[in-house]
């Protein structure tokens, strides 16, 4: 890198808290999205014009394929353990295993050697909550060009920490995604930096297509693809690349219920600002699906489905239990769909799942994990009344103990128990082997108690 590259890597950017809104009028959420929606409208990216969206083809694929060659891992594509259980043969596309741990790396390399020499020399800028980032940042730095990431305050400080590491000059701003893009652009036009949308530039889409392609190439008799969508611009590469060269692989597309606007641009012919709530899927938290992603992949793309946060948690705990592996939840859906049980008609059928990313930080991991084992009816919560006599208790957990049910946490109040001078309310955390076990205990607690109180709603 030579001297000039050096003074521009240290180059800091003053961070103004009210630059985009006088935080003092304190706007509403309605004021805040549609001032959000002018500024999408008023800053523009030359490369993804909504009016005039690009549509990739096959040849940009195989044109990122070759450039990508050496700079990006083949990852495997292996049969599940899963298959049997769900009743298909199931493979899993483990894009985790990438260096940065998502696929985002194959977009964000090609991008990067796709730039002319003035643009390398004038340095990238991009907007993410963290793989896109991740991604540019860890090539940016093998190709020796400098990035500038502006993340939002949500982002992982695990991600931050991780770009800057790759020596990525790391902007925190932003409620969200989109503030921090119209930040990014805004810095871009003053700077002469490219901004490379992570899922809507169309070297990013064929960057992205280039996991369809080793797809095809590594499960032949595929009948059908599950693959995430966020912004929309993996699901376009990769169905580019696998229905020209298998036009009847089925392409299901997967967005978390939380953000659906893969869905709501459907539903209105074209992309449409949602507003996002939070979700485990956090990657795929975009307010508003990418115009070059959606115009390529709306035609080529059979199906779209939408999957809820418990799946979400429950898909995390299987990869983790079953196949050792730790995806992120943006990355599980594809699975999640299927756990959710609405594609009936895979059954008997070749199938090959996405799991786009494997970036989630150890404390979300074991949070998700709780609720997973809560979702999947292994981790219960009950409320028994029992007799406030020496032994009360006791009685209560041996029992609990004999069919092999372990207690997590137990709480027990006499206070408010108006009925019973001689009664305490033992409020139970329970880790059972799953829903069978769950009802063994029920009915012995059945058997033993007037009153006994199951669910999420027992306070
Ligand atoms: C792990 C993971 N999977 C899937 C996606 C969705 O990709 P896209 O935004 O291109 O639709 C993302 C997006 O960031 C992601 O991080």
């Amino acid at each position: 890198m030579d001297e000039a590259d050096n003074d521009h890597k240290n180059e800091n950017f003053e961070i103004q808290p009210n630059d985009i809104y006088d935080e003092e009028s304190l706007p509403t959420p309605l004021d805040r999205k549609n001032s959000l929606l002018d500024t999408y409208k008023e800053i523009e990216d030359k490369f993804c014009d909504p009016d005039n969206p690009v549509i990739i083809t096959m040849e940009s694929v195989i044109a990122a394929a070759f450039a990508n060659r050496g700079g990006i891992i083949k990852t495997p594509c292996t049969k599940s353990q899963m298959s049997n259980n769900l009743g298909m043969h199931l493979y899993f596309k483990k894009e985790f295993l990438q260096i940065t741990g998502s696929f985002k790396e194959r977009g964000a390399r090609y991008t990067l050697l796709m730039l002319s020499a003035e643009e390398k020399k004038n340095g990238v800028i991009a907007a993410s909550a963290g793989n896109h980032a991740l991604a540019l940042s860890c090539h940016g730095n093998d190709l020796g060009i400098q990035v500038t990431v502006v993340m939002p305050v949500i982002a992982p400080i695990m991600k931050i920490q991780a770009c800057q590491q790759y020596k990525a000059n790391v902007i925190v701003k932003g409620e969200n995604i989109a503030e921090s893009r119209i930040f990014a652009l805004k810095l871009a036009k003053e700077n002469n930096y490219t901004y490379i949308n992570g899922f809507d530039h169309p070297n990013i889409l064929a960057g992205a297509g280039t996991m369809g392609l080793e797809i095809v190439e590594q499960v032949p008799d595929m009948d059908c693809c599950i693959i995430p969508i966020g912004g929309g611009g993996l699901i376009a590469g990769s169905a580019v690349a696998i229905k020209f060269l298998m036009p009847k692989c089925k392409i299901i597309g997967v967005e978390s219920e939380s953000c659906a606007s893969y869905s709501a641009a459907l539903a209105n012919g074209k992309p449409i600002f949602t507003s996002p709530n939070s979700t485990l899927a956090d990657g795929l938290a975009v307010p508003i699906v990418g115009f070059n992603a959606f115009a390529t992949a709306k035609n080529i793309v059979d199906e779209v489905i939408t999957v809820s946060e418990n799946y979400i948690a429950l898909s995390i705990l299987r990869l983790v239990e079953q196949e050792k592996a730790v995806v992120e939840g943006a990355g599980v859906v594809g699975l999640a769909a299927l756990l959710q049980g609405k594609q009936e008609e895979l059954k008997g059928k070749t199938v090959v799942v996405a799991l786009c990313g494997g970036n989630i930080d150890t404390p979300a991991l074991g949070r998700v994990i709780e609720r997973g084992l809560a979702a999947d009816g292994r981790l219960i919560k009950f409320v028994v009344t029992v007799s406030d006599r020496p032994g009360g208790i006791a009685d209560l957990t041996r029992l609990i103990a004999s069919i092999g049910v372990s207690i997590k946490e137990i709480f027990h109040e006499r206070a408010w128990l108006a009925s019973n001078m001689f009664a305490v309310k033992v409020k139970i955390i329970a880790e059972t082997k799953g829903p069978s076990h769950t009802k063994e205990l029920k009915d012995l607690l059945a058997l033993y108690y007037d009153e006994v109180f199951w669910g999420n709603n027992v306070h």
